[in-house]
């Protein structure tokens, strides 16, 4: 059962509609702020996918939908809201107008989360005037309805209640918080794929392979081993009985060695665009972006369903956390009238979040002592 009476979303594109969407289908009422004239319409694209992807998840029914309400300004949406999450371009200066936008109207005990892929919270918390201790970095991934994966990460002024009470949020619905030790740019997820992306842009400039050669490559080998173990895990396995010290002897060495092209940038120009786009064009095989998106959150839902057979029924990884999350929606799905007296379903994030407004000293221990702006 979430713990959000009422949620609002600022900014509706691709991410903001998929926060939509996981909270709607939760059964909680939101108020969005998008100046798209087409955000209505896009959103409501994405809603369409997400049922049909949870329709899946819940053959028994869902949940009754909360109530999705766009409003013309940022302080009409966040006016009753007590979590709010934004999810508007990856500008610093917008980032800016919309967080101080969003502090100076919404409750003092509201919780701000931004989808941000990589700005650190504290620069972004210096715009908040009144309570910028509110303030989570609350990282997604795409599709934000089906994986569950939420970095959480605190700036400098964030109170360490603040992400406990964030971490609280986004677990009930149905997400997996981490939250981030130590304050960087792009975070943990984002560091990862960036240098994966990097990589891999040099192998089709340099003519090695093609895109889909690529994506051949990762999905038929380490993409499979990556969804159901990770990294480490699956590199201590590798390492054989002797597990991960032995792998670490054998391979640690040739990281020295001129594989990769790590920090190295290729030069973004209009012919390595071409010839990514061109051959991504050719991959997709007349397949519209929504016909792939469908595909993919079939797949999605194909995974952690098998996932969560596994380990003795119990589920592994995000299998575990899927069985959890289905039974928790089937579970709200009975009963749909919940809300019908418009009461409060518990007022708990209202009350802790309004700790960190007044009351609450940072904790030495969890606040970033010194700025991290070095990348690492
Ligand atoms: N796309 C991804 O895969 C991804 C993944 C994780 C995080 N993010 C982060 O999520 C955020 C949004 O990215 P996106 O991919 O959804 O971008 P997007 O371009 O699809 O959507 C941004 C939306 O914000 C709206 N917007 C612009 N100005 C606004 C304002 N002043 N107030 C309210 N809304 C406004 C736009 O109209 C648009 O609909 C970024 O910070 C991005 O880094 C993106």
């Amino acid at each position: 059962m979430s713990i959000i009476n009422k949620a609002a979303a600022i900014g509706g594109g691709v991410i903001g509609a998929g926060w939509v969407a996981r909270l709607l289908l939760n059964g909680i009422d939101v108020s969005i702020f998008d100046p798209d004239p087409e955000a209505s319409r896009k959103v409501s694209e994405v809603m369409k996918g997400a049922r049909r992807a949870y329709k899946q998840m819940l053959p028994g029914g869902l949940p009754k939908e909360g109530k999705l309400t766009f409003a013309k300004t940022i302080a009409e949406a966040v006016a009753d809201a007590d979590f709010i999450q934004e999810s508007v371009p990856e500008r610093l200066d917008l980032k800016h107008k919309v967080l101080a936008e969003i502090d100076a109207h919404a409750p003092a005990n509201a919780i701000v989360g931004s989808s941000t892929s990589g700005i650190k919270p504290t620069d972004m918390q210096v715009a908040m005037k009144k309570h910028p201790e509110r303030l989570v970095v609350g990282h997604p991934f795409n599709p934000v309805y089906l994986l569950p994966l939420v970095e959480i990460v605190g700036g400098q002024q964030t109170f360490p209640e603040a992400i406990e009470v964030a971490k609280e949020i986004y677990a009930s619905i149905g997400m997996k918080p981490v939250v981030v030790r130590k304050e960087i740019e792009a975070f943990v997820g984002d560091r990862l794929l960036e240098a994966a992306w990097r990589e891999a842009l040099w192998l089709v400039k340099d003519g090695i392979c093609t895109v889909e050669e690529l994506d051949d490559i990762m999905r038929y080998s380490f993409g499979l081993r990556w969804a159901q173990m990770g990294m480490f895990q699956v590199y201590r396995v590798a390492g054989g009985e002797a597990g991960m010290r032995h792998f670490m002897a054998q391979f640690g060495p040739c990281l020295k060695w001129p594989w990769t092209k790590l920090m190295d940038v290729p030069e973004f120009n209009d012919e390595l665009v071409d010839l990514i786009a061109t051959q991504s064009d050719e991959q997709a095989n007349g397949l519209s972006i929504r016909e792939l998106e469908k595909i993919r959150d079939d797949n999605l839902v194909a995974i952690m369903e098998a996932l969560s057979k596994q380990n003795k029924g119990k589920g592994w990884g995000a299998g575990a956390l899927h069985k959890d999350y289905t039974k928790q929606l089937a579970k709200l799905a009975a009963k749909p009238a919940a809300k019908a007296d418009g009461k409060a379903k518990t007022a708990k994030p209202a009350k802790k979040a309004a700790k960190p407004a007044k009351a609450v000293k940072p904790a030495k221990t969890e606040k970033p002592k010194k700025k991290s702006g070095k990348k690492g």
